[in-house]
């Protein structure tokens, strides 16, 4: 791990030996995650709807109910100390239920930004942290609107609920556009399907590289080397660590990766996608 300030061995002690920390969700990082708090000698609750979770085979508890069972949610939420969770899908309504009993970190507020594509790309240009050019679709005539305002390819996505390249389609062409209220319903179902989406330019990128960093309640934040990704239809397929890229590059990635942190005011673990582009991007554009 790469020190990025300096994290004393009680700053990182705070919670102490045998708390018990929740988890929402019950999926393979939930597993590394408990595994890793065992080891630290805290013990860890699931709460999933899986009665196979691969996360609660390693933990101490399992609570198997559904995201919307308001009483498992609370007596889960009072059993434990403090709550994480190990995706980023779970509705905030939940998370909500659950944060007025037990601290929950990251917050409520965090997780209403990475679940919303629209509200993630507004948050980032209005830090300062450049994305792609995008715009907010909610309809299928936006689409043509935007083959009207000069656009001829993009990457249309949907808002809410992606993940490994699902709910995405790559517009090419006029034709793609012209036929964007069959591609709006293989995105969002048949008929007038109410739905938020982004259409994104296309980024011509050297490679995609992610940055995970650790912050701390007291905002100290140290960051892992930066690693690159190679994708295979959409699927993260291989990570080398570290990337091959320049140290500008690298302490450039650190420098946006903290940046977000810092203004999400994250007490947690958090990941950064990026693409190396040729030219450097002013924010918003
Ligand atoms: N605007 C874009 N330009 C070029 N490639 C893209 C773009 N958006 C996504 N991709 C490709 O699709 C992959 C998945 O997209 P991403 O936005 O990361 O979705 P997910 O939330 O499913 O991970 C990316 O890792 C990248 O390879
Ligand atoms: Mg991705």
């Amino acid at each position: 791990m790469l020190e990025t300030s300096e994290i004393s061995e009680t700053s990182a002690q705070e919670l102490p030996r045998g708390s018990v920390i929740g988890i929402m969700g019950g999926g393979q990082l939930g597993r590394m995650a408990a595994i890793a708090a065992s080891r630290m000698g805290y013990s860890c609750h699931i709460f999933c709807p899986d009665p196979e979770s691969p996360a609660a085979e390693v933990s101490k508890w399992h609570t198997c109910a559904a995201f919307d069972d308001v009483p498992a949610l609370e007596a889960f939420a009072k059993s434990v100390d403090v709550i994480t969770c190990e995706i980023e899908h779970v509705p905030a309504d939940t998370l909500k239920c659950v944060a007025a009993f037990a601290p929950l970190h990251p917050g409520v507020r965090v997780f209403e930004i990475c679940q919303d594509r629209v509200a993630e790309k507004t948050f980032l240009n209005e830090i300062g942290v450049a994305t792609t050019t995008w715009l907010a679709i909610t309809s299928p005539n936006q689409i043509q609107e935007a083959y009207e305002n000069g656009w001829r390819a993009g990457i249309l996505k949907t808002a809410f609920a992606g993940y490994d390249g699902k709910g995405q389609f790559r517009l090419d062409g006029k034709e793609h556009f012209q036929d964007a209220e069959n591609i709006w319903a293989q995105l969002f179902g048949a008929g007038d399907a109410e739905g938020s989406a982004v259409l994104e330019e296309i980024v011509e990128f050297e490679l995609e590289m992610s940055v995970v960093v650790a912050r701390n309640a007291k905002g100290q934040i140290a960051a892992f080397d930066v690693v690159e990704n190679i994708h295979k239809n959409h699927i993260l397929a291989i990570t080398h660590a570290p990337a091959t890229i320049s140290e500008e590059n690298r302490a450039a990635a650190i420098t946006i990766a903290t940046k977000i942190a810092d203004a999400l005011n994250i007490q947690g673990v958090l990941a950064i996608e990026m693409f190396l582009t040729r030219v450097r991007r002013n924010p918003g554009q």
